[in-house]
């Protein structure tokens, strides 16, 4: 499953539905003088006043200058809250973020502090954040010490691989960039696709069982770093798979664990379930397959493997319900 077209498309829509309830809303004013698009600024009234005023537009400098003293400089150490800036349309207020932060294609263009677990305080100090915003996933530790000490004020949404982390982050970063109501809009938007897309697992649309009628076993491999990884429960891919009916093959072990020949043969998965960015670093499918013990399990025999984009998958961020629902109809 290629996910990279169709997800910027979706990305598109979605920041419209965002812009388009939050107008229902009336809450435009929210946006301020700061917002990009043109629809934004014709909703501040003092910037379209036909004939302003030698005082009025005095006011204007001043507001313009206050705003740009206090304007948030921050850097998101996670993708899926990087995400959330460009639907509420507040990206201009990023200094930096992550490598995680993929999404949408222009975040790969903003200044990059590293990978998330492995920041570099450095890096971080030197684009003179008022905030960082991320997960507690962030580290190390020391880093994140050292960005303490030095004043910088850091907002980790505490990770529970729940579709709520989502919506906290949407929370956090409204909150952040002053765009709540843009935030309440965009909640309520993601809430309402999730429920959908549950109610469609819990009656078992289309979703198929295995020879022995029970719902398809997925071994989930990631291989981002040195070495490819399973993913045991109290992981993200493990609550995913929980949400979309599937059973996760190495429910047994906690966390993740390397992969290994023994384990992939013994979980006789139905599935394998993994990143694209997994392929993409291993060199192709065909070297995919060649990883010890997949060819041998019920999964390599029939060629069935599912690769998504790691952050729509695994980041908790508002690609997660397109995302459920997509890994529901490909297992199905
Ligand atoms: C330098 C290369 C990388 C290394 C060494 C690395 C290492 C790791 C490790 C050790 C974990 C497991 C953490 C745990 O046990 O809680 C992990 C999880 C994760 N990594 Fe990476 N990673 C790398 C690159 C990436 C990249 C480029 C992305 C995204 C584009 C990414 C996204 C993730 C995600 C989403 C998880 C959480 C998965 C889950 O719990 O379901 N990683 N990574």
């Amino acid at each position: 499953m290629s996910h990279q077209d169709p997800m910027h498309r979706k990305h598109d829509a979605q920041r419209r539905r965002v812009l388009q309830a939050t107008a229902r809303l009336g809450c435009l004013g929210q946006f301020g003088g700061l917002a990009a698009t043109p629809l934004l600024m014709g909703s501040t009234p003092r910037a379209f006043a036909a004939e302003p005023t030698r005082d009025a537009m005095r006011d204007v400098t001043r507001d313009t200058a206050r705003d740009a003293a206090t304007e948030p400089r921050i850097v998101s150490i996670h993708g899926s809250l990087t995400e959330v800036f460009y639907l509420l349309e507040a990206q201009h207020m990023l200094v930096g973020t992550d490598t995680t932060s993929t999404h949408p294609a222009a975040a790969n263009r903003t200044p990059k502090v590293g990978y998330l677990r492995q920041l570099s305080a450095e890096g971080l100090l030197s684009l003179k954040p008022n905030a960082v915003l991320g997960t507690d996933e962030a580290g190390p530790p020391a880093v994140l010490a050292q960005l303490r000490q030095a004043g910088v004020p850091l907002r980790l949404v505490n990770v529970k691989h729940r579709f709520e982390d989502l919506i906290e982050k949407v929370r956090l970063v409204g909150e952040a960039t002053r765009r709540q109501a843009a935030a309440q809009a965009l909640s309520a938007d993601l809430n309402k696709r999730w429920q959908a897309t549950q109610q469609k697992v819990a009656r078992r649309d289309g979703a198929s069982a295995n020879h022995a009628g029970q719902a398809p076993s997925v071994l989930f491999i990631m291989a981002h770093g040195p070495a490819p990884m399973l993913a045991g429960s109290g992981t993200g891919a493990h609550a995913m798979l929980t949400y979309a009916g599937a059973r996760n093959a190495m429910a047994e072990v906690q966390g993740w664990r390397a992969l290994n020949a023994e384990s992939a043969v013994q979980a006789r998965p139905d599935w394998i379930v993994t990143t694209q960015e997994s392929v993409a670093a291993l060199g192709g499918l065909r070297q995919f397959w060649a990883l010890p013990g997949l060819e041998m399990t019920p999964a390599g025999r029939r060629q069935r493997v599912l690769s998504f984009d790691t952050m729509a998958l695994l980041g908790f961020g508002p690609r997660m319900p397109d995302a459920l629902e997509e890994l529901r109809q490909g297992l199905a």
